[in-house]
């Protein structure tokens, strides 16, 4: 079994004195979601997510040695990186990179040797409500690996991913699920062969065609920022009345999805679905303080797809993230027929008429 300890390098057999990568990493949507986790961004249950495909962010990382006339001391030395955003340097978005690197500076000890920069942009509308960070942390995770691969240049190819993800998973606890394609678990369970608290693995099950080319749109109810961050839920968790029953049950509708996959059952595939769904908020609103992230909007819209898919039997379904807006997940063959629906009768509770045509997808790719 791994450790957190398996992934400290021993001796770098190469040195490069600079140079530069760009990845794209996709942002993923949870079927069974995270929410509460332990110390070191261990999660309290297991997880799995669609991997999305439009969705993404791009980052540049460019490296250069550093030279101080003063040897670097391990203990004084700080972390020398530029942050831009969209090409533009966005201060804000300093602190949370500082932080990354200080967690993962054990597994990467060359991180004071460089001056970076990191240049990003996502493809999705700022501030459109969706969660940068999962896309945004795996990408950056994804560059350091690739400088990572030129020191040593012996690294395997799963040991490139596997220690990727458990990087991202620093930065971001859903960002591990962003680094591989298709459908992603993340967190241990007992009948899921591989799965880790430290990183992300490809779902090892039998997926049947159903969920083939899956689509996600995502409709933009609130763009607003979140009245409670998800590390503030998170922590919610704790001593949450309900918690240890519904970390067993992310358990159960895992092993519900195992079959699911594998047998392509629509029908039940949507009551685990929703169901979670619901439940992450109904945790939220049965934390101490309690709040509500869900719009009166996000309710409408809940509502429609229900009366929809009674009227048509067509197995469309809804899950939430974090926040008000709403995903929207449908086989490939009914996409017309839903893509219409959506448009007659969804479009008109999106802020501004917007939306996201989104689909599986297969994780992060070196540009
Ligand atoms: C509701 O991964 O954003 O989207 O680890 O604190 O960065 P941190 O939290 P984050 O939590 C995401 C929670 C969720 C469910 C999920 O994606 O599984």
């Amino acid at each position: 079994m791994f450790t957190a300890t398996d992934f400290i390098p021993k001796k770098y057999t190469s040195t490069i004195e600079n140079g530069n990568f760009e990845w794209s990493a996709p942002s993923n949507i949870a079927l069974v979601k995270y929410w509460g986790k332990k110390d070191n961004q261990i999660p309290a249950n297991p997880s799995v997510s669609f991997t999305l495909s439009n969705c993404k962010t791009i980052t540049k990382l460019g490296f250069s040695k550093r030279y101080t006339s003063a040897p670097l001391s391990e203990t004084t030395a700080i972390f020398s990186f530029d942050l831009l955003f969209e090409g533009k340097p966005k201060e804000d978005f300093k602190p949370k990179i500082q932080k990354f690197l200080e967690r993962i500076e054990i597994y990467l000890p060359f991180l004071k040797d460089y001056h970076f920069t990191i240049d990003t942009q996502n493809t999705f509308p700022h501030s459109s409500g969706i969660a940068s960070s999962a896309s945004g942390m795996s990408a950056l995770a994804m560059n350091f690996m690739s400088l990572e691969k030129v020191l040593n240049p012996e690294m395997s190819d799963e040991y490139f991913f596997q220690k990727a993800s458990f990087l991202a998973r620093l930065g971001s606890g859903s960002a591990c699920r962003s680094v591989k394609g298709n459908v992603v678990v993340w967190g241990k369970q007992a009948n899921i062969e591989g799965s880790s608290d430290l990183f992300g693995v490809e779902f090892p099950h039998t997926i049947h065609d159903n969920f083939k080319k899956y689509q996600d749109t995502i409709l933009l109810v609130d763009k607003g920022e979140k009245q409670v961050s998800s590390t503030v839920g998170h922590d919610l968790m704790h001593n949450h009345p309900y918690a240890e029953r519904r970390f067993a049950q992310a358990h159960e509708n895992l092993d519900q999805l195992i079959s699911i996959f594998e047998s392509g059952n629509l029908e039940e595939f949507i009551k685990v679905v929703e169901s979670e769904a619901l439940t992450l908020h109904a945790m939220m609103m049965t934390s101490m303080p309690y709040y509500i992230l869900m719009k009166p909007n996000t309710l409408q819209i809940i509502n429609a797809i229900w009366k929809f898919r009674n009227e048509t039997q067509i197995p469309v379904c809804f899950t939430l993230d974090a926040g008000a807006n709403v995903h929207v997940l449908y086989p490939e063959n009914v996409s017309e027929k839903v893509l219409q629906f959506i448009q007659d009768e969804l479009v008109v509770f999106c802020q501004n008429g917007q939306y996201i045509c989104d689909q599986i997808g297969d994780g992060a790719i070196a540009l």
